[in-house]
């Protein structure tokens, strides 16, 4: 056995922690920058929020201008609001776009590198300024990887991997999630549930924490998904979403994920198809592809959604993707590419972009080829 394994150093996980956050992070920093989204300050997430920050002292300065799939050119935007407020600490309050854009402030502020020269795998060098993440979807687990994914600006989905994306806190609030909308819930959950999926079939770094983390991100993700979308107000079923998207992020962070992300990617940086709603249009068609290698894998994971599947190898895989897309469709998810505005002639560029997604593809339990990648598009449109 050989394997390392990595996660966010500070957890904190308590209904109402965000109108402590104050007291929470002002021994880290006295100047920071919030990272958010006008969506988030709708919902009236963020004022609670700034008020404890204020009340703890603290010279903190608002940028809620995050976009969704984070474009490079508002990145750097917020990288040049942090620099000019001599901000001391970051705080990434809000989903993964909010988070993955706090991540790249946190390492560019003090640094003379550019956004460009971290795209890659360990780019950064030196020091990161202090860093605190809260998630208000469940979701990525932005808040527990060392990943920032960032739509470049020719449309490709680029990420920062870098054990200095790690924040120094990660703030989990189940109460932020009480309004998420039913889509937002369904979405960002159905993207933590292949989290879970896509780390336990990695073929380089599979390793027995992350799988111990996956099947338990899995089961609490699979068991409580239609219940947080048909009684959004349920604390206790908001709790178990964010549990196993957090779980969720410490397995993929460690075994990183494959070919549903892939096929994904291009409908975010093409269509700006929302990230988990991208992944959720994916998932059949990468199941059903990787079955004949993955499917033992697939079958283990039929004891955690399917308890009391039986028998081969080949029916509990069944068992499992039939479970799967159960659990999608009950959720009333989109699950046609045509529905969101993809046509016919759009696939083939689809089909290139998804094959510059080696970091990710090169994950997956079988090789993806163009024609695969057409294929699979093509049964889903
Ligand atoms: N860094 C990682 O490890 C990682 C992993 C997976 C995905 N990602 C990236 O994260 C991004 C997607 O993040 P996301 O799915 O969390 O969505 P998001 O951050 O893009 O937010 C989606 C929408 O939901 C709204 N919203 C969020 N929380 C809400 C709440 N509690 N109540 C009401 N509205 C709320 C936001 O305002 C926004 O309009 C993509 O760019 C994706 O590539 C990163
Ligand atoms: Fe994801």
């Amino acid at each position: 056995m050989n394997f390392t394994f990595d996660t966010a150093p500070n957890i904190i996980f308590r209904s109402g922690a965000t109108q402590d956050l104050g007291n929470l992070v002002a021994a880290r920093f006295s100047r920071p920058i919030l990272l958010t989204d006008k969506g988030l300050i709708d919902a009236g997430l963020v004022q609670p929020a700034l008020d404890s920050l204020k009340k703890a002292g603290l010279d903190v300065l608002l940028f809620d201008d995050v976009a969704a799939d984070p474009p490079a050119p508002k990145v750097k935007e917020a990288v040049a609001a942090a620099r000019d407020h001599k901000a001391d600490g970051v705080i990434g309050l809000g989903g993964g776009s909010s988070m993955d854009t706090a991540k790249v402030v946190a390492v560019l502020l003090n640094s003379n590198q550019t956004l460009e020269d971290i795209y890659g795998t360990n780019m950064v060098n030196g020091d990161r300024a202090p860093l605190v993440l809260s998630p208000t979807t469940a979701g990525t687990g932005s808040e527990v990887t060392a990943i920032s994914v960032i739509t470049s600006e020719d449309d490709l989905k680029l990420a920062v991997v870098d054990n200095a994306l790690y924040p120094d806190l990660a703030v989990l609030d189940p109460e932020l999630t009480l309004g998420l909308p039913r889509h937002v819930t369904a979405a960002t959950g159905i993207d933590a549930m292949v989290h879970a999926i896509e780390a336990y079939t990695n073929i380089h770094r599979k390793n027995p924490l992350s799988d111990a983390l996956a099947r338990e991100a899995l089961r609490l993700l699979s068991s409580n998904i239609v219940a947080a979308c048909e009684t959004p107000g349920d604390i206790k079923v908001r709790e178990n979403m964010l549990l196993g998207a957090m779980l969720a992020g410490q397995a993929f962070a460690n075994s990183p994920v494959g070919a549903v992300h892939g096929m994904a990617y291009p409908l975010g940086g093409i269509f700006h198809i929302p990230h988990g709603l991208s992944n959720s249009l994916m998932l059949e068609p990468v199941l059903k592809f990787n079955s004949p290698n993955a499917a033992h894998h697939y079958a283990e994971l039929a004891d955690v959604v399917a308890p009391g599947s039986s028998g081969s190898d080949q029916d509990k895989c069944n068992s499992f993707i039939k479970k799967m897309v159960g659990i999608v469709e009950a959720t009333g998810v989109e699950r046609r590419l045509t529905q969101l505005g993809i046509s016919h002639n759009d696939l083939p560029r689809m089909a290139e972009d998804a094959m510059k997604a080696q970091r990710v593809l090169q994950n997956n339990p079988r090789k993806v080829t163009y024609d695969d990648a057409l294929a699979m598009y093509t049964e889903v449109l």
